[in-house]
């Protein structure tokens, strides 16, 4: 008769200390697992801060304005660039992605008479200046960048310093210029709209988010800016270039932040129906941009095949361009009909990172009064909050 109550209550604690140890290995294993990636993220982030240290002065201030390569560049946008240039940069591991950018510009007129590319190695100097002999080349050969790299890592910080510090470069030599990528189908020239004439802004910037409604809106995307040369955009890119030296932290967030939260420089956006990231691809296809950003994914090599399945990928196997998939490729656009099922291949897991990051931050924006007050600074920590990349 006794034995059976203790069995019970044997057995229920049995069961109670079960699931708790079940819940409780649960829970430990759950935060084992946060802290490995956030020791790993720790690790990512020291050594991508140590590579833009040792790699500083490569890519320093001093070192361009006292270059005669530089000193040649000015001369050469006193005499040939009635208006401002635009900056592309480049190392040969981007030189498939840049022929099939300069296929499309070419059908744009007086759209390569602006352009200046910044090539970082000699293979991507002499392969652009036998291919498109008429493109400006700032030649700026940087070891710590002759590797392909990759988003958030020590190299990719390094050349935004570089090209942070050369619009600086720029600007106290009183040279407004664009700052652009090669990742971007032109549909129309950005040139036409005429966007140095309007003196209600010192720089625009094209904005991330899928339309006006989006929470971020008005968030630098970064991919197309203009900078007007003044003290407040020197300012501005002074700032810019020590946090990118000292901190881990993508530009755009610094140059959110900035814009956010300084009454000068006064930024503007470019609005979506001038430039609009990849995310335009999967919205219904209305009012098509000038500027389409295919930044779709993170890695150079998989994204010019992605870019063949969306249509945009230009370059015959001869290495000539196919001026007909171009067009195509515009009136595409224009029609609202561009072909993005992910036949066959699922969504890559750079792009499946990038929407959850995405949606996480549209989330944390979304919540009432502190959404508000995180606006100016959830990017600025964006690379630490990744932490699966
Ligand atoms: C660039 O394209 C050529 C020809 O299609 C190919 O052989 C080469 O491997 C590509 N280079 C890179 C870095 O993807
Ligand atoms: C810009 O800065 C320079 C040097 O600091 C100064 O001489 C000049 O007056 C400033 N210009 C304006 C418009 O504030
Ligand atoms: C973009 O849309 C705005 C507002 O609807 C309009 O004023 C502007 O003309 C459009 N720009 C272009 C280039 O279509
Ligand atoms: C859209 O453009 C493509 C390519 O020119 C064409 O094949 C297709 O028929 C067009 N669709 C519509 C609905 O006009």
């Amino acid at each position: 008769m006794k034995k059976s109550p203790n069995k019970n209550i044997i057995s229920i604690a049995f069961n109670l200390i079960f699931f708790n140890r079940f819940s409780l290995i649960l829970f430990y294993s759950f935060w084992f697992l946060v802290g490995i990636l956030a020791l790993r993220k720790s690790q990512n982030a020291l050594s991508a801060v140590q590579y833009v240290k040792s790699n500083r002065n490569s890519v320093g201030l001093n070192s361009i304005e006292s270059s005669p390569e530089f000193e040649r560049l000015i001369e050469v946008l006193d005499e040939k660039f009635p208006k401002p240039p635009a900056f592309f940069l480049l190392n040969q591991y981007a030189l498939n992605m840049t022929d099939n950018f300069l296929c499309n510009t070419a059908t744009l007129d007086g759209v390569h008479e602006r352009f200046v590319f910044v090539t970082l190695d000699d293979v991507a100097r002499d392969k652009i200046r036998k291919r498109w002999a008429q493109i400006q080349i700032f030649h700026w050969p940087t070891p710590s960048l002759f590797e392909p790299f990759s988003f958030a890592e020590g190299a990719y910080q390094t050349i935004y310093l570089l090209r942070s510090n050369l619009a600086l470069a720029l600007i106290k030599k009183g040279k407004s210029f664009w700052m652009m990528q090669q990742d971007t189908f032109w549909r129309k020239s950005i040139f036409d709209l005429n966007y140095e004439d309007d003196m209600s802004f010192d720089a625009i910037f094209d904005q991330l988010g899928d339309g006006d409604n989006s929470l971020r809106k008005e968030w630098v995307n970064g991919a197309n800016w203009f900078i007007r040369a003044n003290n407040e955009t020197q300012f501005f890119f002074e700032r810019l270039s020590d946090k990118l030296s000292y901190w881990y932290t993508p530009d755009v967030g610094v140059m959110i932040h900035q814009c956010n939260t300084w009454d000068k420089p006064k930024c503007a956006y470019i609005p979506y129906n001038v430039t609009y990231s990849w995310e335009w691809m999967f919205s219904d296809q209305k009012n098509p941009p000038y500027l389409l950003q295919l930044d779709c994914e993170t890695n150079g090599g998989t994204k010019l095949m992605q870019l063949g399945r969306y249509g945009f990928h230009f370059v015959n196997s001869d290495g000539s361009c196919n001026n007909e998939k171009i067009s195509s490729a515009k009136s595409r656009m224009e029609n609202g009909s561009v072909e993005v099922q992910m036949t066959k291949t699922l969504p890559s897991w750079g792009r499946l990172q990038f929407k959850l990051y995405w949606y996480i931050t549209e989330y944390l924006l979304s919540i009432p009064v502190l959404g508000e007050y995180l606006r100016p600074y959830l990017a600025l920590a964006g690379f630490i909050l990744m932490i699966t990349i």
